[in-house]
């Protein structure tokens, strides 16, 4: 196995450059194969770095051209080249500038870091260490600078060029056909934000006053043509730009803020300052073309995106340690915006639904890592739900823990003390102390401890003294690098029920004012004075905590919150616990008993008839069960995915008939003829009605078919045609095919569309899928090069279809393979990112088990191999302390 130790850089081994940048100019000539690029850099020894040292500068595949001191060209000897390193071993003592020529190659960036071409524009990725494939620079985030920008490029090949900042001075070049602009960013910035973008793009804008009454251009690049489907994303960047006001103080600083969508993108987005550069997936949106999710998604990405212009770029990141600090608090912030926008409850149980299904996920395998890791081989494989996701659950407890007033003073205290700065997640947390006096010591181990804390809460009545006790205990498995575990900070939110549904309010000197006990030992209980009758008990409202809990309460009781507690959070967990226990019984061969699914099949239906029109998009929810990648992780070892496909199967066939009354109910009644809107409400009226055609298809294939059939034909809106044909998928035969060959005939040049299109077909779950997969991967709109292509075909595989993927046969993880060590040749990121579908490995049954590994150790020996993929596949196969 491949482990070189010296590649890896450890959080301990952190010191200040020895090096500041105080000011960058930077030159662009565009140029498809052979972009000249010109980077003056006014430098000088930083103070609290080493003194008397060579000035080395982080490259990537550039092409040197010259090097100048002070405008001086330097000699052979004066310097050394390497692609991956400038070093100058005599630097000055004093302020110098240097000036660096570099040559790159846009088109033959596959990789899609640095500067690169999608769908012949030009743009560039930088974050994390991406600027250096642009220049030798100091790339790393603490060295922060003032960029001054000019990009020229021929003018009808780049008629729009974008920078970051505010545009100074643009141009002909006089006797040519070139143009330039030159934009100039005030705000000092480390280079991970750079950002230019040079193309022909279609632009909707409008202007946006702030809360001191500045007025800002606000707009959206898109491909010419689609400007029609970019005012969803202008509309949620105005309504973010409004909450960051009201909710947190914060105005916006420059003078134009522009979104830029392109193809051909590793992530999501990237936050650059004043200048933000989109996957087209999470701009584009219209009725005929985007889902209700994709809607949410746009809206929840472009928040995300631009509430990083302060927790990210005015308060950046120390080093790649921090990333937490700005991602897991942007994803609180987007979090809240979401939650203020839409209905607060359904987003908070879909929050916890991915919270699960990815980062518990990851906590439980091989590539489990704390939320400030403490060390890494390749950073691009940090960019994880761990960070991103358990990072946003920290800053939440702490909002609980604190309060809602103190914790907006200590986010105030903490932009104020760092604006301007690269900050620790020490410098975050001591905001909060200082504002409220507390010591926050213990709870920073949510920072550095990896693992999900698993919690046990046990309920004793004591009839004669009208006590109720609670008794808690918390423990963590261990992890990789981790074998023993400290007990963390968990607040519980918590409430107690009558038998009769009535909420009681006893008497507990632990819990707070907001309905809060800290439980911060390994044991602990509390207890309730004055309790009247055996109470059901709440724990854990809102999902209080990122904990895995187990409550020994019996199903009935669950059933009573489901009915009636007043934490809607609570209701539907109470249902998924039930339903889960079930599934876990009929997948791992004790069959649920006829009591327990009529209990359940009862008190579905009992939901369905008399609650589920309050809330439609809460009842879509509650309806649906845990998907069957849920049921493995509760498994947790010697895993058969095709029992539980049929386990889930077979349940939602008994809920389907129980309740097929009035879910024939909902899927007729909330048909709406008019006009399409991306509201909650309206999302949440058809995600029930899909719900319920699910469910009604389960019980009766038959009819289920003619209805989805015709919701297909009559469908008003992408989101119902779209769940119809999902449907249609579970049926084979004729009437399926029809309707995927029709979708493919209507959507032929539409390739986001499309992508729903492979998507739906990788998911099958039948034996003949493979072959499909490997067809579709020829099929005019797939391309190894596109990300969004890859990963809805490929990925969508691997993830999403949990039989086929893992087969029996092992065919399925040795195309996988296949695949990864392809798009490793291309793009790394990508590449590695797939990689990760084998994470869960270790949990299957012992066959599969030894495909999989066979698989990964394929992987594992080829020569050549990325670091990103290298670094995935050696954890994957470590031998891991949970064994
Ligand atoms: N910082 C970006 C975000 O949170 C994500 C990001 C990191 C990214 N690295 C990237 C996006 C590389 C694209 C490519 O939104
Ligand atoms: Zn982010």
């Amino acid at each position: 196995m491949r482990t070189d130790a010296a590649q890896i850089v450890r959080l301990e081994d952190y010191r200040p450059s020895d090096f500041l940048i105080e000011r960058v100019e930077l030159d662009f000539k565009l140029h498809p194969a052979a972009t000249k690029v010109t980077a003056t850099l006014s430098m000088r020894p930083n103070p609290a770095g080493r003194s008397d040292v060579p000035l080395a500068l982080d490259g990537d595949e550039v092409n040197l051209k010259s090097v100048a001191l002070d405008g001086r060209i330097l000699e052979a000897g004066e310097f050394e080249a390497r692609p991956e390193l400038l070093t100058i071993s005599q630097p000055p003592q004093g302020p110098f500038r240097l000036t660096i020529e570099t040559e790159i190659n846009p088109t033959a960036n596959t990789r899609l870091m640095g500067l690169y071409r999608s769908s012949g524009n030009y743009c560039t990725q930088c974050e994390a260490e991406g600027f250096r494939r642009i220049t030798y620079f100091l790339d790393r985030p603490d060295v922060l600078a003032v960029y001054t920008t000019r990009i020229e490029a021929e003018l009808d090949e780049a008629p729009v060029l974008l920078g970051n900042g505010n545009p100074v001075e643009s141009g002909s070049v006089a006797g040519t056909s070139r143009h330039y602009a030159v934009w100039h960013d005030p705000f000092p910035k480390p280079s991970y934000l750079f950002a230019i973008v040079g193309g022909r793009l279609g632009r909707v804008a409008k202007p946006f006053t702030t809360m001191s009454g500045r007025t800002v251009a606000i707009a959206v690049y898109v491909e010419p043509g689609k400007e029609d489907r970019a005012g969803y994303a202008l509309d949620a960047l105005e309504r973010s730009m409004i909450w960051d006001e009201k909710v947190f103080g914060r105005e916006y600083d420059l003078d134009v803020f522009n979104i830029v969508a392109v193809s051909d993108f590793n992530m999501g987005a990237m936050e650059n300052k004043g200048l933000n550069i989109f996957n087209d997936k999470y701009v584009l949106a219209s009725p005929e073309t985007a889902t209700d999710t994709d809607y949410a998604n746009i809206e929840a990405i472009i928040a995300h995106e631009y509430f990083h212009n302060w927790s990210g770029n005015r308060v950046t990141c120390r080093d790649w340690f921090q990333l937490c600090l700005k991602e897991g608090l942007t994803v609180f912030r987007d979090q809240e915006f979401s939650s203020d926008e839409r209905s607060r409850a359904v987003h908070r149980i879909a929050e916890v639904k991915t919270l699960r299904a990815r980062q518990f996920l990851e906590d439980a395998g091989p590539l489990a890592h704390p939320v400030r890791p403490s060390q890494y081989r390749e950073i691009n494989n940090f960019y994880t739900a761990t960070v991103y996701e358990k990072g946003a659950e920290i800053v939440r407890m702490l909002k609980t823990l604190i309060g809602d007033e103190d914790f907006r003073r200590g986010m105030d205290l903490y932009y104020d003390r760092c604006d301007g700065t690269a900050a620790t997640v020490e410098d975050f947390l001591k905001a909060f102390a200082d504002v409220t006096g507390r010591d926050l010591s213990h709870f920073a181990r949510w920072y550095g401890q990896s693992g999900t804390p698993c919690v046990s809460v046990h309920g004793q009545y004591d009839e004669a003294a009208k006590t109720y006790r609670l008794d808690f205990k918390q423990h963590t498995l261990p992890t990789p690098g981790q074998p023993t575990k400290d007990p963390m900070v968990v607040p519980v939110a918590l409430g107690l029920v009558a038998q009769d549904g009535q909420p009681m309010d006893a008497e507990c000197e632990r819990v707070d004012s907001r309905g809060v006990f800290v439980f911060d030992k390994a044991e602990d209980s509390i207890a309730f004075t004055g309790v009247a009758s055996r109470p059901v008990p709440s724990v854990f409202r809102g999902f209080s905590a990122p904990v895995k809990v187990s409550l020994d309460l019996s199903n009935e009781e669950l059933l009573i919150l489901l009915r009636h507690d007043t934490d809607a959070f609570n209701r539907w967990q109470a249902a998924q616990t039930v339903a889960m226990r079930m599934l876990v019984s009929l997948s791992t061969g004790t069959q649920a008993s006829d009591e327990d699914m009529g209990a359940l099949s009862s008190a579905f239906r009992g939901f369905a008839q008399s609650d589920a029109l309050r809330d439609p998009a809460f009842a879509a929810l509650v309806l649906t069960l845990p998907s069957e990648s849920d049921i493995a992780q509760e498994i947790g070892k010697d895993v058969d995915p095709t029992a539980i496909h049929h386990a889930r199967r077979t349940m939602r066939q008994h809920i389907g008939r129980a309740c097929f009354e009035p879910l024939t109910d909902f899927h007729r009644s909330l048909a709406r003829a008019e006009s399409y809107s991306p509201d909650a409400a309206s999302a949440g009226r058809r995600a029930l009605r899909n719900a319920a055609l699910d469910l009604l298809t389960a019980a009766d294939p038959q009819a289920g078919e003619k209805l989805a059939s015709e919701q297909f034909e009559k469908a008003g809106n992408m989101t119902d045609r779209l769940a119809s044909l999902n449907v249609l998928m579970t049926i084979p035969g004729t009437v399926r095919e029809n309707a995927i060959a029709s979708f493919e005939e209507r959507y032929r040049n539409e390739p986001l569309v499309l992508d729903k299109w492979f998507t739906l077909q990788a998911a099958i779950p039948e034996d003949t899928t493979l072959d499909r997969v490997k067809r579709l991967m020829e099929h005019p709109a797939f391309s190894m090069n596109n990300p969004n292509r890859v990963r809805s075909l490929i990925g969508s595989f691997a993830m999403l279809n949990q039989v086929q993927f893992n087969r029996e046969d092992g065919a399925g993880y040795a195309f996988l393979a296949s695949i990864v060590l392809r798009a490793d040749e291309l793009n790394p990121q990508l590449a590695s990112r797939l990689l990760t579908a084998f994470s869960t490995w270790r949990m299957m049954e012992p066959m599969r088990r030894g495909h999989a590994r066979r698989a990964l150790q394929s992987i594992a020996q080829k020569s050549n191999l990325s670091r990103d993929v290298g670094d995935i596949v050696n954890r994957s196969l470590e031998e891991s302390p949970l064994l």
